[in-house]
């Protein structure tokens, strides 16, 4: 049975990215920061026996460390990391800019996928598929964006990608592929009532396109319809 490794499991599209691996028989390791809470998640891991849910709160760096020594010798097939975070929305706006939610916000969705491919390295690199994969987004791409704005979200995006990019030119002589995924607008908590797709319908597409990886496809941003984005 091959091992993914979700974050942020509990809600949203990590909730059913989690639903989509079980039921084709993955083993899921599903970490959220609260467990007890995870009511959802919990749910699910009942109608399945390949999840086991784990507490992480990726921006506790320490306890990235000890959830890989925990995990001493497992092999981890795909590490997904898709925790993520906004950051402070009135904050977002030129000459009105929350520093303090900027640096919360870098340490979630850029820093924290980082720190964990380097703690997960062994156990990828034992995996089959071995895939490093960050759910990023398209409003971190340079090239895509005409508005500005938004500051918080984007640069942290945008510089998830380039960790992204780094790690694939890093990791390709160890046969390993990184990715960097957009999810679509998503009708989330984050994505708000008016995103056009459904957490069901990005989480499928996340699935084919995690089915569909190997070292010829390290280093690109793809969506979840499997087009190519530009960084
Ligand atoms: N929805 C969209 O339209 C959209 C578009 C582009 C990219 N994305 C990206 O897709 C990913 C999933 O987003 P979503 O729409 O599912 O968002 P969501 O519904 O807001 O869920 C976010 C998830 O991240 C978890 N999380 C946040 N901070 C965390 C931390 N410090 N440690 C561990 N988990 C943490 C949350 O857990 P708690 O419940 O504990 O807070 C929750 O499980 C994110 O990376 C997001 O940036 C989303």
């Amino acid at each position: 049975m091959s091992t993914i490794l979700i974050t942020g499991t509990n809600r949203g599209i990590g909730l059913k990215l989690t639903e989509i691996f079980a039921e084709n028989n993955w083993e899921v390791i599903a970490c959220c920061r609260k467990p007890k809470n995870a009511d959802k998640l919990n749910e699910i891991a009942k109608k399945y026996n390949n999840i086991k849910i784990l507490k992480l709160d990726v921006s506790d760096f320490d306890s990235i460390e000890e959830l890989s020594k925990s995990l001493k010798e497992k092999k981890i097939d795909i590490l997904l990391n898709n925790a993520g975070v906004y950051g402070n929305n009135k904050g977002q706006f030129f000459e009105n800019i929350d520093y303090k939610s900027f640096k919360d916000t870098l340490k979630i969705n850029t820093l924290a996928p980082l720190k964990l491919s380097e703690v997960f390295i062994e156990h990828v690199k034992s995996s089959n598929n071995k895939v490093i994969a960050i759910i990023t987004s398209m409003m971190g791409s340079i090239t895509l964006n005409t508005d500005g704005k938004e500051f918080i979200y984007r640069v942290s995006k945008c510089a998830a990608n380039m960790v992204v990019k780094c790690l694939s030119n890093e990791l390709k002589e160890k046969s390993i592929s990184v990715i960097a995924i957009h999810p679509g607008w998503v009708k989330t908590d984050m994505g708000g009532k008016d995103a056009p797709v459904a957490p069901e319908e990005s989480a499928k597409g996340i699935y084919n396109v995690l089915m569909n990886i190997n070292i010829n496809s390290t280093g690109k941003f793809i969506d979840f319809q499997g087009n190519e984005l530009p960084w």
